[in-house]
């Protein structure tokens, strides 16, 4: 494995972070590409949960560097507080074994106020943002006006951009009702975190693509899912960065040429958080018991926000979907154990609009609003699963399940976990 990408074949929060922790073991370098702390990444190792926002999931194996890419954008404050919190859980963290872009873009407290602006003007249109600031930070790149990780390495002019920068967003956070943000504080408090990053911030590019080069295993850690890019997501109910497999080229600079493996990760269920389209939602009971009662760490409330998750059956075409973007070579299936106990399950194979049969999402939005689902019936099972390790000892239902969602979406599925621990996990 010289690089494998991982990647959430759905609407985020699919079981990313504990599919990286486990691949981790066998990788040299982790190195998330794209979103900021909008993620949120579960890793379960015994009694400690850790919940990590902007850190790869590697950094709970000693031998691992973990990079922050240039594709990201990064909350300095945010970050060294995750750095001092997963600290005191015993996971120290060094200049050696951590390193941020210098191309990274920085969100400041004003990106933050002009999300929550943008989302207070959209009214019930609003897109359920997690609020970290992430989409006024990627307009701020794209528009040619944002400030990168690497300007922290020269306080004086770093301190004079982010002043500027800071007053010009409070014109536009006044013109749109928004909360002004003081350019002194933010100035004081960034100054002081850039004193404390400097160390990790370095040429990620050339440190990673000399390490390939070397023969190092790189794991690019997807965050966000493949509807939720900003390209080929259910726009505009998306991300603002690139979470899919090209994202991954591009948020690390490194080349095609490295990646032999594209992991896809879904649940085995469907769930979003924030606004957009979900052909398969389920309200009412069925939809109650995918999410749990929030009594489990692993129910469906976000890692992030806590807001409750969407649930649903899963869908085949978005999955379909996100492998034909993605090239997915092999498919990591997570939470089998939650479909424990339910007579029969669906899965949408296609949606129909009028006379046409979709087998992959249609683009609008107004034409995603008025699918009509094509389901599959598959028998349940009700064994309880989160003690097997083997194949063999699953129940019939349960391969059939597995075996299914690999025929309708043309790609293997190598692995599928039980429950949310390192070793909840069976090899298909
Ligand atoms: P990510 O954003 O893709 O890394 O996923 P999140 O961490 O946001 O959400 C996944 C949730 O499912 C977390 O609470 C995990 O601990 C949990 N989880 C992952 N795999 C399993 C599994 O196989 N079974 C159960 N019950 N929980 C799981
Ligand atoms: P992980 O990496 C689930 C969703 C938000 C919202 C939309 C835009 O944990 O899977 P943003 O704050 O990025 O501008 O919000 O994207 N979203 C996520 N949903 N998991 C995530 O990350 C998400 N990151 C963003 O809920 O709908
Ligand atoms: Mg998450």
């Amino acid at each position: 494995m010289p690089a494998t990408i991982v990647i959430g074949a759905q609407w985020g929060d699919e079981g990313k972070g504990r599919v990286a922790d486990w691949l981790a073991a066998e990788a040299d370098v982790v190195a998330r590409y794209a979103g900021g702390d909008n993620a949120g990444h579960t890793v379960v190792v015994g009694e400690k949960i850790f919940k990590l926002h902007l850190i790869p999931s590697g950094v709970l194996h000693e031998h691992v560097v973990c990079v922050l890419g240039n594709g990201m954008v990064v909350n300095p404050v945010n970050l060294l507080r995750e750095m001092d919190q997963i600290a005191s859980m015993g996971v120290e963290i060094t200049p050696e074994r951590f390193m941020i872009s210098s191309r990274a873009h920085l969100i400041t407290p004003a990106h933050v106020a002009l999300d929550s602006a943008s989302e207070k003007a959209l009214g019930n249109q609003a897109i359920g943002t997690t609020l970290r600031g992430i989409g006024p930070a990627y307009m701020d790149k794209t528009g040619r006006k944002g400030i990168r990780a690497g300007q922290m390495l020269n306080i004086e002019e770093f301190a004079d951009a982010l002043y500027a920068r800071i007053e010009e967003a409070n014109v536009t956070l006044a013109r749109q009702g928004g909360v002004n943000v003081d350019p002194k504080t933010v100035t004081t408090d960034y100054i002081e975190a850039a004193e404390r990053l400097r160390p990790y911030i370095k040429d990620t590019t050339v440190y990673l693509n000399e390490r390939l080069k070397q023969g190092a295993r790189v794991l690019c850690e997807g965050a966000q899912g493949t509807l939720l890019d900003i390209d080929h997501g259910d726009y505009p109910f998306v991300t603002s960065s690139s979470p899919t497999s090209g994202g991954a080229l591009t948020g690390l600079g490194i080349g095609p040429r490295y990646i032999d493996r594209v992991m896809g990760v879904t649940k085995c269920f469907s769930t979003r958080v924030g606004g957009g389209p979900m052909p398969t939602e389920l309200q009412g009971e069925l939809g109650n018991r995918l999410r749990g009662t929030g009594e489990n760490h692993w129910d469906e409330f976000g890692t992030t926000t806590g807001r409750p998750r969407r649930c649903g059956w899963l869908d085949a075409v978005v999955l379909r979907y996100a492998a034909a973007v993605n090239g997915f070579t092999d498919l990591f299936l997570t939470k089998l154990d939650v479909l424990s106990g339910f007579d029969e399950l669906k899965i949408a194979v296609a949606y129909h609009i009028g006379a046409k049969r979709y087998e992959f999402p249609p683009v609008t939005l107004s034409e995603l609003e008025h699918v009509e689902v094509e389901y599959i019936t598959l028998p349940g099972w009700h064994e309880d699963i989160t003690k097997i390790k083997d194949v063999g000892n699953l129940p019939e239902a349960t391969c059939a399940y597995v075996q299914k969602i690999a025929e309708l979406c043309d790609t293997p599925v190598t692995a599928i976990s039980v429950g949310p621990e390192r070793d909840q996990l069976i090899f298909f």
